[in-house]
């Protein structure tokens, strides 16, 4: 009879274990990938595309040679957001640029950057979406210039521009690969700081030499081969700085559109991702 009643316990309590430990794991880990998924945000600058004056939910005008793009709702709504999207759906837009519908995105999304991301990040940073509130506000269309009005040429555009594949090299430190994974990868440096082709497509294999006609307009300054004076006489701490405080050893400060990148990106980084980066863009210059 004792040893009936002992193994009712044990089965009871195995069963308790059972039916409770796996939804706390779950919330647990749940809660987890939502943290580390607002991290990504931070490291992939989306505010600075996707929120205006609500978090998420678009509006942001990004003026090109091509004409004006509309940095579209991003939250978990339904019809106006992302909301009921897919894992899948989610990486293929992110890395692909081609949406739930087929459709080809323009690459004013940054997704030739993008394509660099680890799937674990892309997931993180999904839940992390999935978690905001929803904003049921619709995105104004783009106001673009003929023919570039014409999303169907994209797949075109697409077969004629690279995809921008970064590999990490073996031969380097992880600190180096972190900050060739950011810069390349979800921090996307090189979409301003590497020049394009006349179509638009980012030449990344150029290197990061600057880009005389960048967004809106300005003059993106080269981040490589300026070895006489400037950025090729930056230590790696003057880098780490810049891009923390957004302050130059000269003692100017960064504007234009790297103010946005210091906003919502660098300003947004551990010190271990600043140091990374600064280490990377430093070896470039001094290898
Ligand atoms: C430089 C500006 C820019 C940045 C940075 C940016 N996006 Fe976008 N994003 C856009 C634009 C513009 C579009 C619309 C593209 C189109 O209409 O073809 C877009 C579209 C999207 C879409 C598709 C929306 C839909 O309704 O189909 C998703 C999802 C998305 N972005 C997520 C992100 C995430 C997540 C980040 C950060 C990792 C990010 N974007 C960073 C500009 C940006
Ligand atoms: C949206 C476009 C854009 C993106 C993305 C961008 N930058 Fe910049 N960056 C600029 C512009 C424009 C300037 C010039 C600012 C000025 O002169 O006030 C600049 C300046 C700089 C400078 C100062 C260089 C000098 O010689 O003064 C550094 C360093 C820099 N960027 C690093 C980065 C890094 C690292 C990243 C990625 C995390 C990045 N930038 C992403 C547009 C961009």
């Amino acid at each position: 009879m004792k040893r009936i009643k002992y193994l009712f316990i044990i089965l009871a309590s195995s069963g308790f274990a059972l039916l409770v430990t796996p939804t706390f794991a779950a919330t647990t880990s749940q809660e987890e990938a939502i943290s580390r998924g607002e991290y990504v945000f931070h490291i992939g600058g989306c505010a600075s595309c996707h929120t205006q004056d609500q978090p998420l939910a678009g509006g942001v005008e990004l003026v090109t040679p091509f004409g004006v793009f509309i940095g579209p709702n991003i939250s978990p709504d339904n019809q106006h957001g992302i909301g009921g999207w897919s894992n899948a759906q989610f990486i293929k837009a992110m890395r692909e640029g081609v949406s739930p519908k087929g459709e080809h995105y323009y690459p004013a999304f940054p997704y030739t950057s993008y394509v660099n991301m680890l799937e674990q990040d892309l997931l993180d940073l999904k839940s992390y979406l999935d978690a905001q509130e929803p904003v049921s506000k619709s995105t104004l269309p783009h106001k673009l210039k003929f023919p570039y009005n014409q999303r169907t040429l994209l797949g075109i555009w697409k077969l004629l521009n690279t995809t921008n594949k970064w590999v990490p090299d073996p031969n380097q430190s992880a600190m180096w690969n972190r900050g060739g994974y950011l810069a390349n990868g979800p921090s996307h440096c090189t979409q301003c700081h590497s020049p394009r082709n006349f179509i638009g497509g980012l030449q990344v294999e150029a290197g990061l030499v600057g880009n005389k006609q960048g967004p809106e307009g300005e003059s993106v300054p080269p981040l490589l081969g300026v070895s006489e004076a400037g950025f090729g006489t930056w230590t790696k701490e003057d880098i780490a700085f810049s891009l923390e405080i957004g302050m130059t050893p000269e003692g100017d400060f960064l504007g234009g559109s790297m103010s946005h990148v210091l906003e919502n990106t660098t300003g947004k980084m551990t010190t271990e991702d600043i140091e990374a980066l600064a280490t990377y863009l430093y070896l470039l210059n001094n290898p």
